[in-house]
């Protein structure tokens, strides 16, 4: 499809479409497009084409795709605003932090910021910490990259190095966000940037995220604070911060909601785009170090030989294996097998702890973050099994190098890399 706008006038386009301009000039989040580029647009994301001189568009567009025509700019003014303000930064390199809603603008302004940054020649790195909606890096990590060119959608930059943190949400893992940014902007300021363009997850209401917004800006020490906000959901955030000094910005009224259904397919598309080409390793457990996994934590140290067979007396069997912990005691059992209730209170008893029983294949579908022996981050993969009496993991992974040490997630995929809903979460052993 051809269509042919005027100057002045904005083509929203809603993915899943790709988009060349064959005569004229738009211009997408501060990247000019003209006849060199042609613009892919993911499905549940939507691109603003500004027309700077008459233009006309050559358009695919794919299932429930849609172009339309607007009669004006849908960047706030208050962008433009904000781009001159960072500017104008007396410190650098200037780290400037972005916060908002889900949903509220913050990775097109962090887009908008790296281009028209970039056409003034400067050294840009975004630092993306938003791990459910994560534009660099796999999902369930943080990562940064360093921008060469402007771009139109920041999913297309290779990430640099990253952290895994595993989970989708923030709530559940706000210190190792906190220690994952921390340690990436150093790496970042070790390489030199002009800009720091930091994205923050859309978690902002509450008192706990209000607590954990403070605390990350309070590590991150952003020379600029930036807040988009579409109503009012900032105001208790905003008052807290004051002393940071944020600034207020307007949130497009152009922008695309989308559901948190629509949210789990783009990070589906994630999961696919960094296991694409993945085969099954099998790397034997001592050879590995294991995080951010209870269940492992105590490998290759001591056991009381003698408690384990107690505890195996009342329970009546031997389990595949066998772990104990401050506060509980794990047990894995074969997919055939099973333990009655009433051994399972003898040795609550006993330990006064509690038992949590596993059984063998529910390991299938963790997700894992796997890093060299140098702790650089080489990828994502899928715990396949783990196999308990030969002492081996199966992941399914595409990274290639040595892997030292599997971080596991917990966040479980089925095999078309689809989000499953995980166990309760005090039953969680791993
Ligand atoms: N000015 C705008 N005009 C049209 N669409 C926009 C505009 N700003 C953002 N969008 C679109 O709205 C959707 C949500 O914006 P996004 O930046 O991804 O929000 P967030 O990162 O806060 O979740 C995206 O598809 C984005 O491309
Ligand atoms: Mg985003």
């Amino acid at each position: 499809m051809n269509r042919t706008v005027d100057a002045g006038k904005t083509l929203i386009v809603d993915g899943p479409a790709s988009v060349m301009v064959s005569s004229g000039l738009a211009e997408v989040f501060g990247l000019l497009t003209d006849q060199k580029n042609k613009i892919v647009i993911r499905e549940g994301k939507r691109l603003p084409f500004v027309v700077k001189q008459e233009a006309t568009f050559e358009i695919l567009l794919g299932e429930n795709a849609n172009a339309e025509e607007v009669d004006s700019d849908t960047i706030p003014k208050s962008w433009i605003m904000a781009f001159e303000k960072v500017l104008k930064s007396k410190t650098q390199p200037a780290v400037i932090m972005v916060l908002g809603a889900v949903d509220s603008g913050k990775t097109s302004f962090c887009t908008y910021l790296v281009n028209r940054l970039l056409n003034m020649e400067k050294k840009v790195a975004v630092l993306d910490g938003d791990l459910g909606q994560s534009d660099i890096g796999p999902p369930c990590t943080i990562a940064y990259a360093f921008v060469t060119k402007p771009i139109a959608d920041l999913f297309s930059l290779e990430a640099e190095n990253a952290f895994f943190v595993g989970i989708t949400s923030p709530s559940k893992a706000s210190e190792k966000v906190i220690e994952g940014l921390v340690l990436l902007k150093k790496e970042i300021l070790d390489k030199g940037a002009d800009f720091i363009i930091v994205n923050t997850d859309g978690w902002v209401e509450g008192e706990d995220a209000i607590n954990y917004k403070v605390q990350l800006v309070k590590k991150l020490k952003p020379d600029m604070l930036f807040a988009i906000q579409q109503s009012v959901e900032l105001q208790h955030l905003l008052q807290t911060l004051e002393s940071s000094t944020p600034i207020l910005i307007k949130s497009p009224s152009a922008i695309k909601q989308r559901s948190r259904e629509k949210r789990k397919t783009l990070r589906e598309l994630g999961y696919m785009k960094y296991l694409k080409n993945a085969k099954v390793q099998s790397i034997p457990l001592n050879w590995l170090k294991i995080e951010g996994s209870e269940l492992f934590s105590l490998y290759r140290t001591y056991e009381d030989v003698q408690r384990a067979r107690e505890i195996y007396g009342l329970l009546g069997m031997k389990p595949l294996f066998f772990r104990e912990q401050k506060e509980k005691i794990v047990v894995v059992i074969g997919r055939n097998r099973w333990i009655d209730k009433s051994s399972i209170e003898k040795v609550e008893e006993y330990t006064k702890k509690k038992v949590v029983v596993l059984r063998k294949g529910e390991e299938e579908g963790l997700l894992v973050g796997l890093y060299n022996a140098n702790k650089n981050f080489l990828g994502i993969g899928i715990l396949q099994e783990v196999d308990y009496r030969r002492k081996f993991l199966k992941i399914l992974t595409p990274v290639s190098g040595e892997i030292s040490v599997v971080n596991m997630g917990k966040v479980k995929l089925d095999r078309k890399f689809k989000e499953i809903p995980i166990i309760a979460e005090e039953d969680f052993a791993f």
